[in-house]
């Protein structure tokens, strides 16, 4: 079958062209091929194989093209990258590449199409369209790697052993797209995984983080981490997590799984929400759980003080993997922190324990309800009802508190300069005592969150403190 369709761009054609005048072979090869063939909608990248030089051939491409993009040479990998419109297109030329058990470096030699096609991670991501004239749009597939797409299989070209031995950022890529794509590893190839599980210490962490978010960007995330745990990757990557799975019990008492259960709460937060920082908080919201596990004769089982600690072990666990330690890495922790609140007041709603919830999440709170929400992971349809009725209770009290009180980034109404000059006070303690006094009336709903109100509290408070009112 001839695949002419999916190269209707008119850049292929330039690719095409470019390379017969330069009487070299070219083919689009990868990502694009597969995605194309699975209707995954329009790739963004395009990679190139050139049977020659994929340098010259990038060159020539941006000849001509209209625009005349600048070529970025990486002369050490033998590839070229432009940029077209918002098209990213790689060269590179065929290559034979034999790896050595010491050197995670290659030693490399120009090769045929089908020797490139060997060295790549997958036979869906070795299918190839060809770019000559005289069979443009033929799909090359040596190892069926169709048959792999239409049956949803992940196996590599050749033995599994050698292709994640010789790249161990595979083992991830193939769990990956097993959680993309809800294919199947082919058995070797995860006995291969298990078995060079290790070899993922050379990899930097941040081509571990990239694979881990779309893992956790996919529909099921359950999916990558189920085999990241199976396979031993997930000691290695996040301890933390594989430090949930057991269930204890103590005299007849048992707790639940806790390992299941969060990855139960990924899956059901990644249905309402596609920030990945969100499902990034559902992943590690209850890590504090393994290191503050007691078991106490009178109450059972106890996770004392779990969100403190788990918050303080997001941090350090950004930090080993080497994410950012910014805003989203404190909005993971924030909602590590609260993840209890909600839960608390479910059962007893009232206007200050609202007001105070939306006062410490400020345009978190939303984010944090559904966090809350995907935790319910009951299997009993009453208590699962019950507890999103509750739920949804909390939400109506947060717009209606939200709508009168307007507490959430809380501004006080009244300033630290107002307080002086209604004392004639230089700054000193008592303004911060005076302004938490008010803070505190607000949220507790002694007062409302009005100047004038405020005003009548810091004179009494300010009375309080022996300090002369100016006239
Ligand atoms: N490849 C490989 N081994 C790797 C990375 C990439 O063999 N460790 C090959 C595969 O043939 C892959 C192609 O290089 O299809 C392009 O890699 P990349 O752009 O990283 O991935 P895609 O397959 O295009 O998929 P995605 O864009 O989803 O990452």
């Amino acid at each position: 079958m001839n695949h002419k369709q999916a190269l209707k761009h008119p850049i292929f054609k330039i690719i095409s062209q470019s390379a017969e005048a330069l009487n070299i072979d070219s083919y689009v090869i990868g990502g694009f091929v597969r995605d194309y063939l699975l209707q995954r909608g329009n790739a963004k990248d395009i990679d190139i194989v050139a049977v020659g030089s994929g340098i010259s051939l990038a060159k020539q491409v941006a000849k001509n093209l209209p625009s005349q993009p600048a070529v970025q040479v990486f002369k050490t990998y033998g590839t070229a990258m432009l940029r077209y419109n918002d098209i990213e297109i790689e060269f590179v030329g065929a290559r034979k590449e034999s790896y050595s058990e010491h050197s995670r470096n290659p030693i490399v030699e120009n090769g045929t199409l089908k020797d490139d096609q060997n060295r790549r991670d997958f036979t869906i991501n070795a299918l190839a369209l060809s770019l000559k004239k005289e069979n443009y749009g033929e799909l090359l597939d040596p190892f069926n790697g169709l048959n792999d797409l239409d049956k949803g299989i992940i196996q590599t070209p050749l033995n599994p052993d050698i292709t994640y031995s010789d790249d161990p950022l595979r083992m991830m890529r193939a769990i990956r797209f097993a959680t993309q794509l809800n294919f199947k590893i082919e058995e070797n190839s995860l006995k291969a995984i298990a078995k060079n599980k290790d070899r993922i210490k050379i990899i930097t962490k941040e081509r571990i983080v990239v694979e881990l978010n779309k893992i956790l960007e996919s529909e099921t995330p359950s999916i990558g981490f189920l085999l990241l745990e199976k396979t031993g990757l997930l000691q290695y990557i996040l301890p933390e997590l594989v430090a949930l799975k057991g269930i204890d019990e103590v005299e007849g008492q048992r707790h639940k799984d806790n390992f299941y259960h969060t990855l139960e709460v990924v899956d059901n937060i990644s249905k309402t929400t596609d920030n990945l920082w969100l499902r990034w908080a559902a992943l590690l919201h209850d890590i504090g759980k393994a290191p503050t596990k007691k078991f106490h004769k009178k109450i059972g089982w106890t996770f004392h003080a779990h969100e403190f600690v788990g918050a303080k072990m997001v941090y350090r666990l950004f930090k080993r993997l080497k994410m950012p330690l910014n805003d989203k890495m404190k909005f993971v922790q924030k909602m590590v922190m609260m993840s209890s609140r909600p839960i608390v007041l479910a059962s007893d709603v009232t206007d200050s324990a609202v007001r105070r919830l939306v006062f410490d999440a400020g345009d978190h709170v939303d984010d944090l309800m559904t966090l809350c929400e995907a935790d319910i992971t009951t299997k009993n349809p009453r208590k699962f009802k019950k507890y999103h009725n509750n739920f949804k209770k909390v939400r109506d009290k947060i717009v209606e508190v939200e709508e009168r009180d307007h507490v959430r980034n809380f501004q006080p109404p009244i300033s630290g300069e107002e307080i002086m000059a209604a004392f004639n006070l230089k700054p000193s303690r008592e303004i911060g005592i005076i302004k938490e006094a008010i803070k505190e009336a607000i949220l507790e709903g002694d007062i409302p969150n009005e100047h004038n109100a405020a005003y009548d509290l810091m004179l009494k408070e300010g009375k309080k403190l022996g300090l002369k009112e100016m006239i």
